[in-house]
């Protein structure tokens, strides 16, 4: 005899905070960037809880994890999932949420003794945050194909260290093919880290899609020389040609007005020295929109002004590309059904994109794939001091649990993507 299958939000609280304990940092946050070992430490914790529930776990060649429900089943699932790697000043939700929520799912499930017509999967993927390795959401682009592993394993990070010489230290090299078999349907829950819910006070987000990105490392190399005795016209400096960089970036994402934004989040300066100046400087430039025209935009007036910019300082500049991704919209029968479901938990729901990447944009080039957002408060991410409320982690593992159980057929309901399109 099945009963309703209902979350639990304190355990759901308490594997949020076991995991949050691992690579913790003051504040509140988390360090866990992907394949350190603090990565490690909680790959293997969330692992340990896979088995615990007695799911099959699975681990591809670029350490993507699987674990599926019943545990013989080896039909395309309902997928839920995210990413427990964190940015080295990352929160607690960013990506752990999906994951545990996605457990707590499955553990509602099989307490309540409901049978689903697909099977019902949870994954974490390898370095979603992209801020060790570039790309982002990395693993689950080789998941869908859309990278080989071979070229992933030789990506390097901004440490030095080779991705897959770190997958193998940390344990996480799997049998598994990639690019894998499509799911079923992919539904991700995860923190908004924007603040649009909370300001109009709206409980739930019907993700409608991702904006594009596009991410570039630009190296700047002028001539190192003394700052006391050279006249300023006859100087070639890196750090002085970066700050016109970043100023322009900032005013190019204002001119091209919302939803464009522009970023500088790394400049290295070298030798960086109070009375050298700089003879090379390497920064990130961080674009996006949702548009793809507009954001092929953005990318030309950089490439402009670094040419300019280049040829009035006398210093040469070189663009690396470390992640270009379009523009996604979700699939609108389960941007429909996650509002569908708000509203009938007597939610608040708005649609509205993404500002952030996502391992759904990737997952949604294989199957119907959406998400579901909960408010952050203050809008705040990639930040010790993320957090969103309690009342509202349970109200978003409330949705993402009847979603999946629409999606998987269960409830004496059809599964919801198999039923025949309206005539
Ligand atoms: C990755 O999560 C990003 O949006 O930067
Ligand atoms: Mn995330
Ligand atoms: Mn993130």
């Amino acid at each position: 005899m099945s009963e309703r299958p209902a979350v639990d939000v304190d355990r759901l609280l308490g594997r949020l905070a076991a995991l949050g304990e691992i690579g913790a940092i003051d504040g509140g946050g988390v360090c866990r960037l992907a394949l350190t070992d603090a990565d490690r430490e909680g790959r293997d914790l969330v692992v340990t809880w896979m088995h615990d529930l007695g799911l099959r776990v699975d681990v591809d060649g670029i350490g993507n994890v699987t674990a599926t429900w019943p545990p013989d089943r080896l039909d395309p699932p309902v997928l839920m999932g995210s990413h427990i790697d964190t940015v080295a000043t990352g929160g607690r939700y960013d990506g752990n949420l999906g994951v545990l929520a996605g457990l707590e799912v499955i553990e509602a499930v099989i307490a309540a003794g409901v049978a689903t017509t697909h099977p019902l999967a949870v994954a974490f993927f390898t370095n979603e945050e992209g801020s060790r390795f570039a790309p982002d959401m990395l693993g689950s682009l080789v998941h869908v194909g859309g990278l080989d592993v071979e070229t992933a394993h030789d990506t390097i990070a901004v440490d030095g260290a080779r991705l897959g010489d770190e997958l193998a230290r940390v344990g996480y090299v799997g049998t598994q093919p990639t690019p894998a078999a499509a799911p079923h349907a992919y539904v991700e829950l995860h923190i908004e880290q924007g603040p649009v819910l909370e300001a109009e006070g709206i409980t739930i987000g019907a993700v409608t899609g991702v904006q594009g990105i596009s991410w570039q490392e630009v190296t700047i190399t002028g001539q190192a020389n003394h700052a006391g005795t050279t006249p300023m016209g006859l100087r070639h400096d890196a750090g002085w040609a970066a700050a016109r960089l970043a100023t322009f970036v900032r005013e190019l994402a204002l001119d091209l007005g919302d939803p464009q934004v522009g970023t500088v989040g790394r400049i290295d300066l070298h030798p960086d020295l109070v009375n050298v100046i700089a003879a090379r400087a390497v920064l990130t430039v961080d674009l996006r929109n949702t548009d793809d025209a507009v954001l092929g935009e953005a990318e030309r007036r950089v490439d402009t002004f670094c040419d300019e910019l280049a040829a009035a300082e006398g210093v040469t500049i070189t663009r690396r590309e470390l992640a270009r991704f379009e523009p996604v919209e979700f699939d609108p029968r389960i941007v429909d059904l996650v509002e569908e479901v708000a509203v009938a938990h007597g939610r608040t729901v708005k649609r509205l994109p993404s500002g952030a990447g996502h391992d759904a944009q990737m997952l949604a080039r294989v199957c119907p794939a959406g998400m579901v957002f909960t408010p952050s408060v203050a809008g705040i991410s990639h930040n010790p001091a993320e957090r969103t409320e309690p009342n509202d982690i349970g109200a978003g593992a409330g949705v993402l649990l009847d979603v999946v159980l629409r999606l998987a057929g269960a409830v004496e309901q059809p599964p919801y993507l198999d039923e025949a399109p309206p005539a």
